[in-house]
């Protein structure tokens, strides 16, 4: 049988395919629209793997879906598939309603029309395991308590908005028609292959280009930071382990701020690729105009995934965010491809 991997040419998506790969033979189908921050460049490695199935297409394709879920067997579904970015929800939120909304309810469509044929046994293996943001719960106080499952919903973009949207759909998708669902809500991933429009690989690359190192309003913003091979993890075990209609949070137990985030980046870089003229890159740190409604922090408490799933974080942010300087140092060309077209486009318009 098969996994049904959505959204696997971007960030997390591709790194949770290669490590499958390093763990099981077991087939997967990559999903994926290839929109800007889809890269096939991503899953290279997998071009001569036999197990591997490459298809470009929409999750709200509901037909392609269902053909796929048919021919390959698939026993599971991964859903990565999204518009990720919240500053680009701000410019332009409609993409991220109809993919992260009116996409997730046609990928739950085809996985139930799909469902529903299956036989007893393969019926009560199946899943359909949808990916979600801490960004939900919406902005923390200092004093808060890390955001548990049980806690309310209360998004503040329209990213976040969009993707409590999608969680809802998936819940009721649960409670009504028993489709084998379960939730896991991330917390800021960081790790090789991320889109350098997110905080730590635009600081990379922008370091290296000698340009600034935007930081939104005073850069007292709170994120708990989470290795993405550390997700990768929980994602797998939440599959093997985890309790079908019910949520899971995954986060790192590492909250910064992101000046705190932007100095590490700064230290690391000034050890292993030293300026020419022997200053810290740490000069070209620039304050800029704040995001509309930059929620203050976001903090997760994964203590559900811990104790019933034996679920840990492997990876300190000071030995994650190294490993993830070296990666980027060391895959130049990948870097040199995504920041051409597009992303020109985006940068002049967020920080011009
Ligand atoms: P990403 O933007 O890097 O990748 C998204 C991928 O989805 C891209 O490859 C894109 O081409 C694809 N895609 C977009 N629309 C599609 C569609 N309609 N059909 C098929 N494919 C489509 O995002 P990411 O950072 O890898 O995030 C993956 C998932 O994890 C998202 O659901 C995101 O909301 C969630 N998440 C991300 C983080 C994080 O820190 N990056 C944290 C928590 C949750
Ligand atoms: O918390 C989980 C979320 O993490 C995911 O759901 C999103 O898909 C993912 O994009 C990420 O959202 P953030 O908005 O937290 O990530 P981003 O890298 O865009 O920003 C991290 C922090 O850094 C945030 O407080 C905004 C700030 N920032 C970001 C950029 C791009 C800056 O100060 N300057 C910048 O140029």
């Amino acid at each position: 049988m098969t996994i049904l991997v959505t959204g696997a040419a971007g960030f997390i998506g591709s790194n949770f395919v290669l490590d499958w790969f390093d763990q099981s033979t077991e087939d997967v189908v990559s999903l994926d629209l290839l929109t800007y921050a889809g890269n096939l460049e991503n899953l290279s490695s997998l071009s001569q793997n036999s197990h591997h199935h490459f298809v470009h297409g929409n999750i709200g394709d509901r037909e392609l879906v269902l053909e796929l879920l048919k021919k390959y067997q698939v026993r599971v579904i991964v859903n990565f598939a999204a518009e990720s970015h919240v500053d680009r929800s701000i410019h332009k939120s409609k993409d991220f309603i109809e993919t992260n909304i009116v996409g997730t309810y046609n990928l739950l469509e085809s996985a139930r029309d799909y469902w529903n044929d299956l036989d007893k046994n393969l019926k009560q293996d199946f899943r359909f395991l949808h990916i979600s943001s801490d960004e939900v719960y919406g902005s923390l106080n200092s004093s808060d308590h890390p955001s548990s499952e049980k806690d309310p919903y209360k998004p503040n973009s329209p990213y976040s908005a969009s993707k409590a949207g999608s969680d809802h759909l998936v819940r009721a998708w649960f409670q009504t028609y028993k489709l084998p669902t379960l939730t896991v809500n991330s917390a800021n991933n960081y790790g090789p292959y991320q889109f350098p429009e997110k905080l730590i690989p635009l600081c990379i690359l922008n370091a290296l280009k000698d340009k600034h190192l935007p930081i939104y309003g005073d850069g007292k913003q709170i994120r708990d930071l989470l290795y993405v091979k550390d997700h990768c993890a929980a994602i797998r075990e939440i599959l093997i382990n985890g309790k079908i209609g019910e949520t899971y949070n995954v986060g790192g137990r590492n909250e910064k701020t992101n000046l705190e985030v932007v100095e590490m980046l700064c230290k690391i870089l000034d050890e292993i690729k030293p300026k020419s003229n022997g200053k810290s890159y740490s000069d070209q740190i620039t304050f800029v105009k704040n995001r509309p409604g930059h929620d203050r922090r976001y903090a997760i408490d994964a203590s559900k995934l811990e104790s019933e799933l034996n679920w840990q974080p492997q990876e300190s942010f000071e030995a994650g965010l190294r490993k993830t300087v070296l990666w980027y140092l060391e895959n130049e060309i990948w870097m040199n491809y995504i920041v051409s077209g597009e992303y020109q486009c985006w940068i002049q318009k967020q920080y011009s």
